[in-house]
């Protein structure tokens, strides 16, 4: 297979990108954050949680999520909340800051390392404008394709956007064209456009309209595909299978069109299908997504939350298919988001009734018919439950299933209260229900937990898994990070000197530090770096010093950073512990770390001392050892006591 010519962004090109890109614009694109003292904070999105745990610095420009233990740069999050590649997020950010992309030819070896991902992306965008040509271009296309979208209400200018396409009725129309181009046939097949059946192998998608799949960022990762004539045994809809890039749990139909939309009308309408999504952008309403047919699922329902916490659910006016969708919304009140619902005429659905109304007349009706959730689903059930008493006490405990599964305890009361009128029943009779289930939920929820203990699933702190040294060791490498850590959060105060005269934090501890030299590399590697600048006369900045680092240090010195303070806010808005601010009291708390780290590291030298003695050696002189460890030991415990005093100061 020739493979398309790779090409790499060049380093200057990462500078610009790194220049201009905000870590709190970056990761608002994905999640609500709120100010929280000089930081911001969120509920994470890699996690389902109900107290923010994730932080955004501005200052250092990083993120840190507590839940998770991820954090890093705006890149890395890019890479970690799309999934994306390096590449790839490097792409996302040029394009939001643009920045344009300056690429330089790489090497064999490169193109060798070029990864499937990437490949796969290139087949699926030529797969797409492939159909997409068919439909504009071919005769078939334009006959029956075209002319179909055309029939349904389609502008040209909504076809384009959606990028809607045409597969011509042939066995081989998209294996032949890409033959012609030389992708390599096995690729087709994992991007899901080829089938292979025992030695036959034929076009996914032959004689249907079709619909891609972006994800969040705009690229094609599938399709869906239309029949357009009468077919018995043929299904209307075919679609991509899951692949590499596309699985349909994690993405929503039309998310990459309406995401903005989304964020500007702080609501997200939901609907089943393609048509729906197109219909309704087409007529004015651009912040809806659909979820393909399938029921919603965890994911989908983050991936909305990183734009809004309302959500608007359109049903099509089939009762029975509003009931059987009924659980999925649950789903939705779980993830705290605030739910409501429109219904639709008998026999219609958004698509049909976008196309029906004038722009202002649907959204009016979007606007006027919008009922929150509970209250649609009480008065749904509740008309057939009226003469039914054994049908009527399971549609209250199906309501306040519902109203159990919204998080917030006072939205919750609020619930009750409401469903009390309108079911007609003592509020108690509710109260006591929900708790009835909020018991039952407890019980389940400790009995995982326990099951999660027993298999020692909890999160337990990483180098405590990984690291197979002595605990002196340990002790001794947490030391020289807590060092680390107060030179990048406070070179810059000011303390005062024996004299009373101001005095750079940075140089009083270095001054402090320096007979010492880190055992651990790395934390070496950056306090050198400290040194060298002091010494050149100039202070780094955190920003500089990241830059200038190599990357392992640069990864030691964001998760050094992320650390300590917003651990203690976190702490504090959780479980209201006061921590108390160290900056306040620099001096004490730099002494007592260098303290302690001496204290360690004397330790280390007593057990390297005494390991002489059981050593069998000829030279060995006994009496010095011993001498030695005489004077190690005093000095320990003075070490010792002058850190008693200081720290019960
Ligand atoms: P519809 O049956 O209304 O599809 O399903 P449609 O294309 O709008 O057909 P007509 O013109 O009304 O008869 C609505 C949505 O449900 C999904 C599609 O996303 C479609 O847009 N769907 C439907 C499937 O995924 N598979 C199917 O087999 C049917
Ligand atoms: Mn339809």
């Amino acid at each position: 297979m020739l493979k398309p010519p790779i090409f790499m962004i060049t380093p200057g090109t990462i500078d610009e990108i790194k220049n201009r890109m905000d870590v709190v614009e970056v990761v608002s694109d994905f999640v609500q954050l709120k100010k929280s003292g000089s930081n911001y904070k969120a509920l994470s999105p890699f996690t389902q949680e109900k107290t923010p745990s994730f932080f955004v610095s501005p200052s250092k420009q990083i993120y840190k999520c507590f839940s998770t233990g991820k954090g890093g740069d705006a890149i890395s999050f890019i890479m970690e909340v799309d999934g994306l590649s390096y590449v790839e997020a490097l792409k996302y950010l040029a394009k939001k800051y643009n920045v344009e992309i300056e690429e330089e030819q790489t090497s064999d070896e490169d193109q060798q390392r070029y990864n499937e991902r990437e490949s796969l992306f290139i087949i699926l965008n030529f797969a797409k404008d492939y159909y997409r040509d068919l439909l504009w271009e071919n005769e078939d296309g334009k006959a029956i394709g075209l002319s179909y979208f055309k029939e349904r209400g389609f502008t040209d200018e909504t076809i384009k956007a959606f990028d809607l396409g045409y597969s011509l009725d042939t066995w081989d129309g998209l294996i032949k064209a890409t033959k012609e181009k030389q992708y390599n046939e096995e690729l087709l097949e994992k991007a899901g456009l080829k089938i292979v059946k025992e030695d036959r192998s034929y076009d996914r998608f032959r004689g249907r309209v079709i619909f891609p799949i972006h994800n969040v960022t705009g690229k094609v990762i599938a399709f869906g595909a239309r029949i357009l004539k009468k077919a018995e045994n043929q299904p209307k809809y075919i679609n991509s299978p899951e692949t590499e890039l596309y699985q349909k749990s994690k993405i929503l139909y039309g998310i990459s069109q309406a995401k903005q939309e989304i964020r500007i009308a702080d609501n997200c309408y939901l609907v089943e299908g393609y048509t729906d999504v197109i219909s309704m952008y087409q007529n004015g309403v651009k912040n809806v997504v659909a979820s393909s047919g399938t029921s919603l699922t965890e994911d989908q329902i983050k991936l909305i939350s990183r734009y809004t916490s309302n959500v608007t659910v359109l049903f099509d006016g089939d009762k029975a298919g509003i009931k059987a969708s009924l659980r999925g919304i649950d789903m939705l009140l779980a993830g705290d988001l605030n739910v409501k619902a429109v219904s639709f005429p008998e026999g219609e659905d958004p698509d049909s009734y976008a196309r029906q109304l004038s722009t202002s007349a649907f959204q009016n009706y979007l606007k006027d018919e919008a009922v929150d959730f509970i209250v649609f689903k009480a008065n749904l059930l509740v008309g057939d439950a009226k003469h039914d008493p054994v049908k009527k006490a399971e549609t209250i405990r199906d309501i306040v299933t519902s109203i159990t599964k919204i998080p917030d305890p006072i939205k919750r009361t609020v619930y009750i209260k409401e469903c009390s009128d309108l079911l007609d029943i003592d509020e108690s009779v509710l109260v006591t229900e929900q708790n009835k289930i909020l018991v039952r939920e407890q019980r389940n929820a400790q009995f995982k937990d326990q099951q999660a203990a027993e298999q020692n699933v909890l999160p337990v702190p990483e180098e405590k898994i990984t690291s197979g040294k002595v605990p002196l060791d340990d002790a001794i490498a947490v030391q020289e990070r807590e060092c680390i850590r107060m030179l990048l959060n406070y070179a810059d105060q000011q303390v005062k000197d024996e004299e009373d005269n101001d005095e750079l934090f940075v140089s009083y501890f270095l001054h402090e530090l320096e007979d010492v030299e880190f055992e651990t590399p790395i934390y070496q590697e950056i306090l050198t770096h400290f040194v060298d600048h002091l010494k050149e006369g100039r202070l780094v900045d955190q920003q500089t010093l990241l830059s200038e680092s190599s990357a392992e240090a640069q990864k030691s010195i964001i998760d050094i950073l992320a650390d300590r303070y917003e651990i203690s806010s976190w702490w504090h808005d959780k479980y209201k512990i006061i921590v108390p601010k160290e900056s306040d009291r620099l001096k004490q708390s730099a002494f007592t770390s260098v303290l302690r780290l001496k204290f360690r590291l004397v330790q280390k030298m007593i057990k390297a001392n005494m390991d002489k003695l059981t050593e069998n050696s000829a030279e060995k002189n006994e009496e010095e050892i011993l001498r030695m460890h005489n004077e190690l030991k005093k000095l320990e415990i003075s070490i010792a006591s002058e850190l008693g005093n200081v720290t019960a100061r």
